[in-house]
């Protein structure tokens, strides 16, 4: 997810950009650009890093006022962040800014390379840049230049481009990716998303799919698919700048809960071909993978938490031992690496010190290692023999949601195809999963979401817990283990997860009258052990609250028992709904208590040292 701007007007463009750069810094901020007409000259700067690092560029260019321009922040999907990899991406008489992913990048430059097109970047952009560049030397019309390259690019896209023929002009065009024009007394503007415009104006214009814009000082054209001038559909911002970045969501966190649906999708998508995992050429070959029998997963925090769901999907289809283990211990405990094994290293951010600290351990014992990361081109990614990049787009709050459940999601995908290679289970089992992961399991993250306020309700009953058990068994742990951890990192209850069956061997003396146990109970094999636990805690006090699948409330209602119930999917797939439906409850129990939810105290979003 990248942010781009464009101004044309009486205003200096360069001012408006970097503002409205800023504003969009949520939806990406590894590299930053601008470019802009100098007459007719088309001038580019752009820099690695912060948006400071552009700012100091542009202040040492000394430029005069300029009044048409573009600007790019970045979220890397294609190319580590760099200078040379930022937008926007040139020729002499064409710039673009580009937010979403160009899937036949590979085609368009092999084409292009016959055209006599050289290339300077690892980004699917440029290769878009250079092909409307080649189009536009045919037509010399902008907009039938966007519809042309249009036809010609399949994935997801919001192109702003400048052409050095045309002073004065942003042309525009968008598939999948938003893209919102406006204008103000003094000229015409272009954006990813609402926060960059509100400082000017609040009325904006939803480009339609496939549809081109055409933004001069004075007036903003449309153009529809036919090429037939279209009137633009003006609606009014309701929100402040703000709550803007946030979509409307209150704080990132919820906008990120309510992202994994698709966050899910991006990443599943992009990780099966022919119904089968398919994982790019960065990744352990079958030969490697056959040798394995071993993995040890090392992490952090949530990262961690990942890895025992991960655990127990690659155990249950691989049959191969998986040792999971926190990342600052592992370093520190000179662990036995046997010489078949794999070491897997999980980060959102890839930047987290004690992770790279681990990762560089199991090299230096000359194991293979994996690293699943979020962030395109972070030190563990780079350091790493292999790497897996989760699609959840830039997670801003403090506490990790969505990059938890891609996460998860990428390992479900990885343990099928090493269960395929191992011959543990058939391709048409491997179908099956991998079908179910891609359609099914965003619906039912969606459905999960949809009992918002019934969970709500719940997380009222909480709110004034000193202390609070998170309980299950087996998955229903793992998961138990992870929902306590978010609870209490943004609520500040001090909450504890137990296995279940554990209970009765010492904590159960901490079962006091009144004392939340939160059960989660999902697998039906062990339902019923699960149901005796609960009764166990019920019987000296404790408040139950019981969040558990469709398809055991058909078997075992509590109906004393207040019951979260997910919804009805397959059996294999509810840790992702019991993570969404734990992780609300948590933020719901932070915000009611006025806690700064993006930013809890004493935590920081990328823990850097170790
Ligand atoms: C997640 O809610 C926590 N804020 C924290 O445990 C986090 O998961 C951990 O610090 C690891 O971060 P990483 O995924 O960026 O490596």
């Amino acid at each position: 997810m990248c942010g781009i701007v464009g101004y044309t007007g009486a205003k200096n463009c360069i001012p408006v950009l970097i503002e409205g750069l800023k504003m969009l810094e949520y939806r990406g901020y590894d590299s930053a650009g601008v470019s802009f007409l100098d007459g007719k000259c088309i001038r580019t700067v752009k820099a690695k890093g912060k948006l400071s690092n552009l700012e100091e560029r542009l202040e040492a260019s000394k430029l005069g006022e300029m009044h048409c321009g573009i600007g790019h922040t970045r979220w890397a999907t294609h190319g580590a962040p760099s200078d040379i990899n930022s937008h926007p991406h040139s020729t002499e008489m064409v710039s673009l800014v580009h937010n979403g992913i160009v899937e036949n990048h590979a085609e368009i430059e092999a084409f292009l390379r016959q055209k006599g097109y050289t290339f300077v970047s690892d980004t699917d952009t440029e290769r878009a840049s250079k092909l409307i560049d080649m189009l536009y030397k045919e037509t010399k019309d902008p907009v039938a230049t966007l519809f042309r390259a249009s036809a010609a690019i399949r994935g997801s896209y919001a192109f702003g481009v400048i052409f050095s023929d045309f002073p004065g002009k942003i042309f525009a065009i968008r598939k999948d990716s938003p893209l919102i024009i406006a204008k103000d007394a003094s000229g015409s503007f272009l954006a990813s998303d609402i926060p960059a415009i509100l400082p000017y104006t609040k009325e904006y214009c939803r480009l339609d799919e496939h549809y081109v814009a055409e933004l001069s000082r004075t007036d903003i054209k449309i153009y529809d698919e036919n090429a037939n001038v279209s009137e633009p559909k003006y609606e009014v911002a309701l929100w402040n700048s703000e709550q803007a970045k946030k979509g409307g969501f209150p704080h990132f966190m919820l906008k990120e809960i309510y992202e994994e649906p698709s966050a899910l999708e991006s990443t599943i998508e992009r990780r099966i071909s022919n119904g089968l995992p398919s994982f790019d050429e960065t990744f352990p070959d079958n030969i490697l993978l056959e040798s394995i029998d071993e993995i040890h997963v090392v992490a952090c925090g949530t990262a961690m938490h990942a890895g025992l769901v991960g655990k127990y999907i690659i155990e249950k289809l691989a049959r191969i031992p998986v040792n999971v283990e926190i990342a600052s211990e592992f370093h520190y405990r000179d662990p036995i690496l046997k010489k078949n094994s794999l070491a897997i290293f999980i980060s959102q951010s890839g930047e987290t010190a004690d992770t790279l600290a681990a990762l560089r351990h199991a090299k230096s014992e000359g194991v293979p290692t994996l690293a699943i990361v979020n962030v395109f081109g972070s030190s563990l990614a780079r350091e790493a023999d292999y790497v897996l990049y989760t699609m959840a787009g830039p997670e801003i709050s403090v506490a990790s949601t969505k990059a938890y459940s891609v996460q998860c999601a990428i390992l479900y995908l990885f343990a099928a195809h090493l269960a395929l290679i191992k011959q543990k289970i058939t391709s048409e089992a491997a179908r099956s999963l991998c079908e179910k992961l891609r359609s099914e399991l965003p619906r039912a993250v969606a459905a999960t979401l949809a009992l918002n306020d019934t969970i709500h309700q719940i997380s009222t009953k909480i709110s004034s817990a000193e202390h609070l058990f998170y309980i299950g068994r087996g998955i229903d742990y793992q998961l138990s283990i992870e929902s306590s951890l978010k609870l209490k990192e943004i609520s500040y209850i001090h909450s504890e997860a137990y296995a279940a069956g554990e209970l009765k061997h010492g904590t159960i003396s901490l079962i006091t009258d009144g004392i939340p146990v939160i059960c989660i109970m999902t697998d039906s094999s062990l339902a019923k052990k699960t149901i005796s636990g609960i009764h166990e805690v019920a019987a000296r006090g404790a408040h139950v609250i019981l969040i558990c699948s469709a398809d055991i409330q058909d078997e075992h209602a509590l109906p004393d028992v207040e019951t979260v119930i997910l919804p009805r999917t397959e059996p294999l797939l509810y840790p992702f709904l019991t993570a969404t439906a734990t992780q609300l409850i948590a933020y719901h129990t932070s915000a009611d208590k006025g806690i700064d939810v993006d930013k809890p105290r004493n935590l920081a979003k990328s823990v850097t040292v170790e």
